[in-house]
């Protein structure tokens, strides 16, 4: 039997496979073992493409239609419906089949022999607060992944596989909070970590507990976008014909990734040039129409995300918006990003506070008398979105005893879901 260990990302995915006996991820995407979370449908052509093939078809203007964020489908009412494909009907549960059919097929490529069996990483929390939407969401990838030709399917939680990916890392005892800042959750885990039991299958004792939200780097694009480029395209602007502002949830489904695909319709043409027509500040109302009528918005999307990924490492920037009209830019600060955030971040540290509450550990790391456990030694952040300096700054003033380190910030959940393949299924 071969088994694979799989993060299907919100944002990127991975492959890992065993091969003589050790764990390694599977090159998918041209060479490189990430692969963008990302499914074209060329309207020319029969087949979809996937990874980056499928964002540089979109960027270079193919006639088609981009998706990406599909994991967070999962979580979603939209997991039972349909979406269209031109005039097509199609589920989309079988457009989630087809990434993970894909990326099976690429590993079973690289490793040249069938994959049976696959752990499967996921949030632990699909939905928030709804037990029920939860488990439908992890039936769902199990069905999937059994269409896709897995026979065994097995799951384990994002945030202790990476966990066991960073056990591989030191050299003692140590209890660590592990948080895995991704493009649609983040997750947590207070783990008790040791070389000596890293190849143990049955680690129940040592996780002393899991956390985590329905919030991530996507959230943050929204967020950005909304604050810093959606007024340029005349969010807040007022229309002459009603004492009302042009409607905020176009702007609300235009700056979401899942959820752009949905204004491209005749209905929503037809609004936009009529609130084109009506809008007090017509400049801004027209680059709207230009984004509805040139299908624009997930390469807005994409300039958005690019210019929040800048403000990891500067404190001010731009979000190019040339593609809609000639020399438009938006500037943005890391300052109001941090501003557009907070909301959010304050709802992140309260799932941290309550996730290191359950492990028995108080807000400053200390043991506390409820559990006899040690005091966290580590905070391991992964993830893409653990590369913001307000989500870092937000970890270690809530340990501040504890010392912050990262690993490979994109595939570490990847290798612990293959370890932990390797573990279950030999
Ligand atoms: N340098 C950076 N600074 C800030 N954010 C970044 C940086 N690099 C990547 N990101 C963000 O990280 C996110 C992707 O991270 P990652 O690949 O860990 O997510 P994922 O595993 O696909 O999502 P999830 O685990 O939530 O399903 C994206 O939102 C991306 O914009
Ligand atoms: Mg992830």
């Amino acid at each position: 039997m071969h088994a694979a260990g799989l993060d299907f990302g919100t944002s990127n995915s991975a492959i890992g496979v065993i091969r003589d006996g050790a764990p390694v991820l599977a090159p998918i995407d041209g060479g490189s073992a990430m692969m963008p979370s990302a499914i074209f449908f060329d309207f020319e052509e029969e087949r979809p493409s996937f990874g980056r093939e499928a964002i540089n078809a979109y960027v270079s203007g193919h006639d088609g239609r981009l998706m990406r964020s599909l994991k967070s489908i999962l979580g979603s009412r939209l997991v039972k419906e349909d979406t269209f494909l031109r005039t097509r009907r199609v589920p989309f549960t079988t457009i989630l089949g087809l990434v993970i059919g894909e990326m099976k097929k690429r590993a079973e490529e690289f490793l040249g022999a069938p994959i049976d069996a696959v752990v499967h990483g996921r949030p632990v929390h699909f939905v928030d607060g709804d037990a029920a939407a939860d488990r439908f969401a992890e039936d769902t990838l199990t069905q999937i992944a059994e269409d896709a030709g897995f026979a065994h399917v097995a799951f384990a939680y994002e945030p202790i596989a990476a966990a066991r990916a960073y056990e591989r890392t030191i050299a003692r005892e140590e209890t660590a909070l592990i948080a895995d800042i991704g493009g649609g959750t983040s997750d947590f885990s207070v783990v008790r970590l040791s070389p000596d039991r890293r190849d143990q299958a049955e680690r129940a004792s040592d996780i002393l507990a899991t956390g985590g939200l329905r919030l991530g780097g996507t959230d943050f694009d929204r967020l950005l976008s909304l604050d810093a480029v959606m007024p340029v395209f005349g969010l807040g602007a007022s229309l002459k014909s009603k004492r009302l502002p042009m409607p905020s949830i176009l702007y609300a489904e235009l700056a979401h990734w899942p959820s752009i695909n949905n204004l491209y319709n005749a209905r929503t043409l037809r609004e936009v040039r009529e609130l084109d027509a009506d809008c007090r500040e017509p400049q801004k109302s027209r680059r709207l129409l230009q984004v509805i009528e040139k299908r624009l918005g997930h390469r807005v999307a994409m300039e958005v995300e690019g210019a929040k990924i800048r403000l990891t490492e500067r404190e001010s920037d731009a979000v190019d918006l040339s593609l809609v009209e000639a020399g438009l830019s938006a500037p943005v600060t890391r300052s109001a990003f941090d501003a557009a955030i907070a909301e959010e971040l304050s709802r992140m540290a309260q799932c941290v506070r309550e996730t290191l509450a359950k492990a028995g550990v108080n807000a400053a790391g200390q043991k506390t008398l409820r559990l006899n456990s040690q005091k966290v030694d580590t905070i391991f952040v992964t993830g893409g979105s653990g590369l913001v300096p307000a989500v870092r700054q937000l970890l270690a003033a809530l340990l501040p005893h504890a010392v912050l380190r990262s690993g490979d910030d994109f595939l570490s959940v990847a290798k612990g879901l293959t370890e932990e393949a390797r573990i279950r299924f030999g």
